[in-house]
């Protein structure tokens, strides 16, 4: 089996397993569509990678190649921007409760806008800006009360979220106030996230409806960046839209509610995150043990829950091949089980495979977001190698973990 035209078994004795493969030129394509379709001729765009889903100096590299910008969310994330040279006013800076290192850091920086969470956080921001004597542009994180998981979505006052005000609450009076009275941060509009791995564009209509009624009370034209979220294929459960659909009808039904309310906006932004590099994803393991229950039968894989998190803690299902045994009939009913001191450590239950035997290769699909980003060290297990393939080449990404730098920062 060969991904971009590499094959497996050679990636597996060059790099070793667990290992997570990257089909780079599915992450440009991916670019390249988003970038392509979402254009208006009435107002801006910005589409921003959203980094959490999957940071490595190399998909900076290339968001910055492709002219993407970014969403980051952590010191980490900027700093690992920062090393190579990402240019930091293309940058959105999230999260709830940041520090005043991070602050400090990004407005240093030059940070292009930061999306200020609740009134603390602009309290200190401004603050810090009036010591650094710069001036910032923020939007504010609204919390629109639409919530999406996965097919569905609920329009309530979910006004208990630890993410972002509400619109017209005391705290946010008193947020437009600071920015009104401040010669340092600049207001310039709105953010929302409603959730992850969204089909039902009608939350995202929705979300945009209730950002552009808010804009209709501000004479500026505003930045409204409606998040990421968009739902992508793990399973033929799974039926995600497209990305020039999604970018159709975001932009037209921006257009249509503006013409409607009769008011203009400077920016539409987004910030996909999982689907640029979700289905790029592989992850490819070495099978070790099998065993038959009395009601089970097992193939122990070489990784787990610590390079892929998502099936333990959201329940989250996977594809899965044995490598060149595609074909083979699939007479097994097998529980894909890791290798961690955790019961709850299966990556894939009840899922019917050929017969393996051990040393055979066994490719999870699909997981190029939040698992390298979610990885751990639980029973210090290594965190695997990235390698990035196209047209038949193999690059480093990412080396893996060794023992020593397991123990490095120990006293
Ligand atoms: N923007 C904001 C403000 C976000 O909070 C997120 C994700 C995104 C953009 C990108 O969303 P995406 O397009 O990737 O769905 N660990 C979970 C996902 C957590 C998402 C958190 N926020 C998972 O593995 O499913």
């Amino acid at each position: 089996m060969k991904i971009q035209n590499v094959d497996l078994m050679y990636l597996k004795k060059k790099y070793g397993t667990p290992l997570y493969i990257y089909d780079e030129k599915h992450i440009k394509d991916n670019m390249d569509g988003f970038l392509k379709y979402f254009h208006s001729s009435k107002f801006k765009t910005e589409i921003l990678y959203a980094s959490k889903a999957f940071s490595v100096k190399e998909i900076y590299r290339i968001a910055k190649e492709k002219g993407m910008n970014l969403d980051c969310v952590s010191l980490g994330e900027l700093y690992t921007a920062k090393s190579v040279d990402f240019d930091f006013s293309k940058i959105y800076f999230h999260g709830n409760n940041k520090s005043y290192e991070e602050i400090e850091y990004a407005v240093k920086n030059g940070i292009g806008i930061i999306v200020v969470d609740n009134l603390m956080e602009l309290e200190l921001l401004d603050s810090i800006c009036a010591k650094l004597n710069k001036t910032q542009e923020i939007i504010i994180r609204v919390n629109v009360g639409v919530s999406a998981h996965t097919h569905k979505f609920i329009v309530t006052a979910h006004v208990d979220s630890k993410f972002g005000v509400l619109y017209g609450s005391d705290d946010y009076k008193k947020m437009i106030e600071i920015c009104n009275n401040s010669k340092f941060v600049k207001f310039k509009g709105f953010h929302s996230h409603i959730g992850s791995q969204i089909f039902d564009l009608e939350a995202f209509r929705a979300a945009l409806v209730k950002l552009i009624t808010y804009a209709k009370d501000y004479k500026e034209k505003l930045i409204l960046n409606i998040g990421g979220g968009f739902g992508v294929h793990y399973t033929n459960e799974d039926s995600p839209i497209p990305f020039n659909k999604v970018s159709e009808i975001l932009i037209k039904t921006c257009e249509e509610e503006l013409a409607k309310e009769n008011i203009e906006i400077e920016k539409l932004a987004i910030e996909p995150g999982r689907s640029i590099v979700a289905e790029a994803g592989y992850t490819l393991y070495t099978i070790g043990f099998t065993k038959k229950t009395p009601n089970k039968e097992y193939y122990f894989i070489d990784g787990g829950m610590t390079d892929n998190i998502r099936p333990a803690l959201y329940q989250a299902k996977y594809d899965c091949d044995i490598v060149g045994k595609e074909n083979e009939p699939r007479n097994h009913k097998v529980t894909i089980a890791g290798k961690c001191c955790e019961s709850g450590d299966l990556i894939i239950e009840d899922y019917n495979l050929p017969e393996a035997k051990t040393g055979d290769l066994l490719i999870t699909y699909t997981t190029g977001a939040y698992g390298y980003s979610m990885s751990s060290n639980y029973n210090k297990a290594l965190t695997p190698a990235v390698v990035f393939v196209e047209d038949g080449k193999d690059k480093l990404v990412s080396r893996r973990q060794t023992l020593d730098e397991l123990i490095e920062r120990e006293i």
